[in-house]
C-alpha cells in the first residue's frame, strides 16, 4: 500500500501538521536523517512504527555538519526517489525545511557538545561535525517535539552525542538507538556508498570483518592494544587509509586497556580512495 505523506517545508505548516497527528494523544516518532535514503533508514522507520501512532522523517542536509573541504554539495540528493520510498513504507509526514526555514539570516546560535563529542574519535577528524549534528538535531527535537527520536548505532558516537544533548538539556524524548543493516557481504549500508568505485566496493566488507576478527581476538583474551594494532595494519595492507580503530567503553567511549573495563565497542573510520567509512559493532 502506498499513501504518500504530507511534505512540509517551513516550520509553522509543520507545527500544524504535527497538532493534527497529535490528536487523541498519539505519540509521535521523528527519523532525522539528510536524505539519499536506503534499508538502514527503512529499518528506523519499521522500529518507530512499533513505537508510535505517527511517523516523520526529516530530510535535510545539514550545511553546518560539514567541513568545507567535505562533500556538501556533492552529498546525494534524490528527494523524488526518497519520497516514493516512504510512500511505500509508509510515513505519515516528511519535514524537508528550506535551509532558509532552518537557518533563517541572522542565525548565531549553536550547540557545543561535550562529552562523547570529544573522545578523540570522528571528533578528530571532523572537529565541527558534532557541533553541527547537535545544532540541527535540538532545532529539529523543538520543532517537531517527538516522543520518540530513531537513531542507528551505524553512527554510534552520534547516538551518543544525541542521547547525552538530550540528557543534559531535559529535552522530553527518548532517544531510541536502532541496529546497524548492512549488505549480506557485512559492509554497512551508507548514503555515500555510491562513491565507492567497483574494486573498492569489493574491499569494502573487509571493514566489518575486520572488527568481528578483532572482537573475537578480544573475546579469546588476547591483549586489546595488540589487537587493535594487528587489525589497523591488516586494513592499511588491502588499501585503507586508516583515521582510526579504536577499542572504547560502550556507553563512555573511554578508552579501555582490557576485557574487564568493558562493555567494549569496537570503532573504526577509515578511507578507501576518496571515500570514508566508519562502522562499529560490539565485543
Ligand atoms: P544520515 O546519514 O542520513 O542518517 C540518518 C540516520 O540513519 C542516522 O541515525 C543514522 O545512524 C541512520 N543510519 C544510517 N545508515 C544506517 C544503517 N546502515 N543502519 C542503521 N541505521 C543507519 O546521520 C545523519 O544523517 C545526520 O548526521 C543527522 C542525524 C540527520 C543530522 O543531520
Amino acid at each position: 500500500m502506498t499513501i504518500k505523506p504530507f511534505v512540509e517545508e517551513n516550520v509553522s505548516a509543520l507545527r500544524k501538521q504535527v497538532l493534527r497527528l497529535r490528536r487523541g494523544g498519539r505519540k509521535i516518532a521523528l527519523i532525522p536523517t539528510m536524505g539519499a535514503l536506503h534499508a538502514g533508514h527503512f529499518a528506523l522507520v519499521r522500529q518507530a512504527r512499533r513505537r508510535a501512532k505517527a511517523v516523520i522523517v526529516s530530510i535535510f542536509v545539514n550545511p553546518k555538519q560539514f567541513a568545507p573541504t567535505e562533500d556538501f554539495s556533492a552529498y546525494p540528493r534524490n528527494f523524488d526517489r526518497d519520497l516514493t520510498a516512504l510512500s511505500e513504507v509508509g510515513v505519515d509526514l516528511i519535514w524537508l525545511p528550506t535551509d532558509a526555514a532552518m537557518y533563517p539570516d541572522g542565525f548565531s546560535t549553536a550547540i557545543a557538545p561535550g562529552g562523547p563529542a570529544k573522545v578523540g574519535l570522528e571528533d578528530t577528524y571532523r572537529p565541527h561535525f558534532f557541533g553541527g549534528v547537535a545544532t540541527v538535531v535540538s532545532k529539529l527535537f523543538l520543532q517537531v517535539a517527538p516522543d520518540f527520536a530513531m537513531f542507528g548505532e551505524k553512527d554510534y558516537q552520534q547516538l551518543k552525542v544525541v542521547t547525552r544533548m538530550a540528557k543534559d538539556l531535559d529535552l522530553p524524548l527518548s532517544v531510541i538507538g536502532c541496529p546497524t543493516v548492512r549488505e549480506k557481504d557485512g559492509l554497512a549500508l551508507s548514503s555515500r556508498n555510491v562513491y565507492l568505485s567497483p574494486l573498492e566496493r569489493s574491499v569494502a566488507p573487509l571493514l566489518h570483518r575486520t572488527l568481528q576478527d578483532c572482537a573475537a581476538a578480544i573475546r579469546a583474551g588476547k591483549p586489546v592494544a595488540e589487537v587493535m594494532q594487528h587489525g589497523r595494519t591488516a586494513l592499511t595492507a588491502a588499501g585503507f587509509a586508516v583515521d582510526y580503530l579504536e577499542a572504547r567503553h560502550a556507553e563512555s567511549l573511554a578508552t579501555v586497556a582490557s576485557q574487564g573495563d568493558g562493555p567494549i565497542r569496537l570503532l573504526v573510520a577509515a578511507r578507501l580512495g576518496k571515500t570514508r567509512l566508519i562502522d562499529n559493532i560490539a565485543v
